[in-house]
């Protein structure tokens, strides 16, 4: 166990609180967080309208709610009943209009080292000038909105703008290609397009505005596409449909009121993957989920006014919407938020940042902190980290090789190590050690114990709960504020995918193990769904990606453990045409994903063989070439009928390995 650090201003409140001039011993201080934690916990599960009642003045209420929770139509939940807020209003006008107006809300750091301040007023003026473009353009509550740009402040900007307007919006991260920004266009039902020309990443452009067109080409919903202007990169832009957002969203001191809108009224979309070839988009509310944001950063990360919190992930994953934009700013915080790539243009990118700019607090996951492992701790320690007072993790379990050196390194052993678990459906964290209610002593690779108003539970396949210490699935027995509200059009799937395998509970998708002591262990995805680098991915998708790149008739797709990236996608292709070459076909696999689908999609190995291995019924199985490929025993192959194929596998890894070896 670590846990012999202090926490600045922290242990001066436990000095007063042991009533002695010393500071506490370790164990004082475990048992006394300990003892908050549990208080509040207890109080939260018997008794949630009280607590919630609490809780729920985190935020400013336009009309108060009438009930805490509706829970009659389960498991569409709604929170804050009749309740009327306004996310935008609560994140921005609150501060500007208020105490925070001169303080910084962002701290923009651009790949080239160039930086940008933002405060609470110039945010709440920049979001006044674009609300009141979209507006002009006759964008009104309930409309959809694609949000597909690079890590720029505009990105920022137009969320909040949205979120202003009741405008619902669906960020689409900047790494997916044109058939997936296209996918979903189609499922959101958008008729706008906010975007830029490009984006910087490694020290390359990512041309979005073409990516966006090649789109458009698939859709019919949009009529309008904003432009921001980030690299100069040339772009065509359609007279009758583009617009340059610095021709639109011009200086004006007319403020645009607010949208008043409910509580249950939807502020965004998000795609995740499933486990079939159709990512699922889920559906966030506006009350419950702003609620819940600023409730977790605040538990767990018991963030003071003048720190400075970096989030190094993307606005266009959960992470990013929940705590980059809504949390921090709920909390009137200061980000630093960063474009480009953490190891661009050197490895000490991120140590280098944290230096200049003084960070108290970094969030980061397990594969940027295995990546930046591999360089070595001269990076590290070649910078002054001394600002930093605690350290996430979030995204995939994190080992406990990696928890050690984030924390002997990166913390210099004094930061505790605040690991995340949760997912795009459950809007914020849901296992952490809470610093801000009581702090357990850590376990590296425990993400500890359940915040408030969650209800964990481990479960066997027939919804029994397994002793402590027997891996399991983790499920949740009770609502709580942030959760998602259901799939957009599909609510048939939001009960299937989440509620059905254990009726009138949340079902995670994950495995985890419940210690002696009540400790919570995630062991990864339970289900056809890949973590690459903390991006969920499903095997399905790839499948149909490696399939509709053309000329290739099946394929099976499966994840190997790998030591940065937690798993690595690997691909087994049979292609319909004898003439093309391996060489040539993988090549051409690969550009085609990369195009489509986006880079993430690329698998790391693509084999070309002439058969899969199949049951007797035309089902590919999956498992057997994995368990092959990988080096074990398949298991029970008995209902196979092309054994020669498996043998095919064999050959195809053998000669990989012996390729790249
Ligand atoms: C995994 C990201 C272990 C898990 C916020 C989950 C984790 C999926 C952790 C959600 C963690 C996330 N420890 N595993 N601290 N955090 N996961 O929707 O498998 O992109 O189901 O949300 O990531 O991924 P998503």
């Amino acid at each position: 166990m670590f846990n012999n650090f202090k926490i600045g201003s922290k242990s001066c409140a436990l000095m007063v609180e042991t009533g002695q001039n010393r500071e506490p011993s370790r164990d004082e201080i475990y048992h006394m967080g300990l003892a908050t934690y549990r208080d509040l916990y207890s109080k939260s599960i018997e008794n949630p309208e009280e607590f919630w009642e609490k809780h729920s003045e985190i935020i400013y209420w336009h009309r108060k709610w009438d009930r805490v929770l509706d829970d009659s139509k389960a498991p569409f939940y709604k929170w804050f009943v009749n309740g009327k807020t306004n996310m935008c209003y609560n994140a921005v006008d609150r501060h500007a209009l208020g105490n925070r107006r001169n303080k910084a809300a962002y701290i923009w750091v651009a790949e080239n080292g160039d930086e940008k301040i933002i405060t609470y007023d110039g945010l709440y003026r920049r979001v006044n000038n674009f609300a009141r473009a979209l507006k002009n353009m006759g964008m009104k509550k309930g409309d959809r909105a694609i949000i597909y740009m690079p890590m720029i402040i505009e990105s920022i900007t137009a969320v909040l703008a949205c979120a202003r307007l009741g405008i619902v919006f669906s960020f689409v991260f900047a790494g997916f290609g044109s058939a997936a920004l296209a996918d979903r266009i189609k499922d959101s039902g958008s008729t706008m397009v906010i975007t830029a020309d490009g984006g910087f990443r490694n020290g390359k452009i990512i041309e979005l505005k073409k990516i966006v067109d090649d789109a458009l080409e698939e859709t019919s919903t949009v009529n309008t596409v904003v432009v921001v202007k980030r690299t100069g990169s040339e772009v065509t832009m359609d007279e009758a449909r583009d617009v340059w957002w610095h021709d639109v969203a011009k200086d004006s001191p007319e403020a645009i009121e607010p949208e008043w809108v409910d509580s249950s009224d939807p502020l965004f979309i998000l795609y995740t993957s499933g486990t079939t070839g159709k990512p699922k988009g889920a559906v966030h509310s506006t009350g419950g989920y702003a609620v819940w944001t600023a409730n977790t950063l605040k538990w767990a990360f018991s963030p003071d006014e003048n720190d400075r919190w970096w989030c190094a992930a993307d606005i266009g994953w959960i992470t990013g919407h929940s705590y980059i934009v809504f949390a921090p700013l709920l909390l009137g915080l200061t980000s630093v938020i960063y474009e480009g790539s953490i190891t661009f243009p050197s490895p000490g990118r991120m140590w280098e940042i944290i230096e200049k700019y003084r960070i108290n607090m970094l969030y980061t996951s397990p594969t940027a902190i295995r990546t930046l492992m591999k360089f070595g701790e001269d990076y590290v320690r070649a910078h002054d980290l001394s600002s930093l007072k605690v350290l996430g993790s979030v995204g995939e379990p994190i080992n406990p090789a990696s928890w050690k050196w984030y924390y002997d390194n990166a913390g210099n052993y004094r930061c505790p190590i605040i690991d995340t678990y949760w997912q795009t459906e459950t809007g914020g964290f849901m296992l952490a050690p809470a610093l801000g209610i009581g702090l357990p002593p850590l376990k590296p690779g425990s993400a500890t114990f359940p915040l408030p108003g969650v209800d964990p539970v481990v479960l066997d396949e027939n919804g029994k709960e397994v002793a402590d210490g027997t891996k399991g699935y983790i499920a949740y027995r009770k609502p709580w504020p942030g959760m998602f509200m259901t799939l957009n059009k599909d609510p048939e799937r939001y009960v299937k995918a989440y509620f059905e395998k254990f009726p009138g509970m949340y079902n995670c998708g994950d495995y985890a193990i419940r210690d002696s002591e009540g400790y919570f262990w995630i062991l990864g995805r339970a289900d056809e769904v890949l973590n690459v680098s903390g991006h969920r991915l499903g095997t399905i998708e790839i499948e149909n990606a490696v399939i509709a790149s053309g000329g290739v008739a099946e394929s099976a797709v499966f994840g190997r453990p790998d030591p940065v990236k937690g798993e690595a996608i690997v691909a087994f292709a049979v292609l319909r045409n004898g003439n093309e070459s391996s060489g040539e076909a993988v090549a051409r696999i690969r550009k085609d994903i990369r195009k489509q689908m986006g880079p993430i999609y690329v698998p790391d190995e693509i084999h070309i063989v002439g058969s899969l291995p199949k049951t007797r019924s035309g089902k590919i199985m999956r498992r057997v070439i994995k368990a092959v490929a990988l080096n074990q025993l398949p298991g029970d192959i008995s209902t196979l009928e092309n054994s020669a194929s498996v043998d095919e596998i064999r050959d195809a890894i053998d000669s990989f390995m012996k390729e790249s070896s």
